[in-house]
């Protein structure tokens, strides 16, 4: 950690960037993620953070090479196999660069940004898309503690301060609201994309593997199958040091886990009913659109 504590003695800050709250370490490479050149079999995994993001990629991962390259299974971490496109850490090759060199096909690539900033390509190349979402009262709570484990966000503050700042739409990436809602309203003239909820996957991943592998057009094994579900059960992710982060520097464990509880439902742990009742009325605000037929969960 040594050397990435000593380029970042401080949190960076978040500014307005096309309309979306940003800090610099996803925009500094910003005209190279725009010129991105998507392949027409490219994988684009996006979400907002903290919504089971390595959860999926793990998922994709393993379906698509889990038979055929087990060896990266051990030797590579999951943000070395999915780059995450529009990162630039200064430490490490900014995003767009691993997945310009990665040597496997499909390339799995990850984004957490909204819809609208979307490289183009990826739109003329025809390329499949992943989204998974997550109710706003969990990602919340997982946002919080990831920003105070990580010196690369910006500084939490208190949880009340946090929720209030995530109401606000204040979050690096911008409105939980606009990115679960602008993706869902692409999904309906995009079939192309392909939008899963974290607590369907909790429910019941055998039926949520299965729609998934439906959508890619693979059709995998009964053996294949149980073999990524249970790889990707959380107890085995969160001792993989390959999916668990514990490699990463910058991150203080000693604070949070980035696996931390993988469960629906923890912020009933964190919300006073004051807050919730408060987050309940303005959710309602911010989601009752007539024309926006968006599934809600908590
Ligand atoms: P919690 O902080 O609620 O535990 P991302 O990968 O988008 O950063 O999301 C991280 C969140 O997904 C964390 O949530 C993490 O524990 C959870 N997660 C990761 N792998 C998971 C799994 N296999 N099953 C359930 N949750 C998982």
């Amino acid at each position: 950690c040594e050397n990435l504590c000593k380029e970042r003695p401080t949190r960076p800050l978040l500014f307005d960037f096309h309309g979306v709250s940003m800090t610099h370490y996803f925009t500094d490479n910003w005209e190279k993620v725009q010129n991105f050149q998507a392949r027409p079999d490219d994988i684009l995994i996006a979400t907002y953070p903290k919504a089971g993001t390595t959860w999926i990629s793990y998922i994709l991962d393993l379906l698509y090479f889990g038979q055929s390259a087990p060896e990266r299974q051990t030797s590579l971490p999951i943000y070395q196999r999915v780059p995450f496109l529009e990162s630039d850490f200064h430490v490490f090759p900014p995003g767009t660069e691993v997945a310009d060199k990665l040597p496997t096909s499909p390339r799995l690539i990850k984004t957490h940004l909204p819809v609208q900033l979307i490289p183009k390509s990826f739109w003329e190349q025809n390329c499949k898309v992943v989204y998974v979402a997550r109710n706003a009262k969990d990602n919340v709570v997982s946002y919080f503690h990831f920003d105070r484990m990580t010196k690369v966000e910006p500084e939490p503050g208190d949880w009340n301060n946090f929720l209030q700042r995530f109401m606000d739409g204040k979050m690096v990436f911008g409105p939980w609201y606009d990115h679960v809602t602008g993706w869902w309203e692409k999904k309906q003239t995009h079939s192309i994309i392909h939008y899963m909820f974290y607590e369907d996957m909790i429910e019941d991943m055998g039926r949520e593997l299965d729609g998934l592998c439906s959508f890619l057009g693979l059709s995998p094994s009964v053996e294949e199958k149980e073999r990524v579900i249970e790889g990707s059960h959380f107890d085995n992710m969160k001792n993989n040091s390959m999916t668990n982060y514990s490699n990463v520097p910058g991150m203080d464990f000693k604070i949070s886990r980035f696996m931390r509880k993988g469960k629906v439902g923890d912020w009933k742990n964190h919300f006073t009913v004051t807050q919730s009742e408060q987050f309940d009325e303005h959710y309602q605000r911010k989601m009752n659109n007539p024309n926006l037929q968006f599934r809600t969960v908590v």
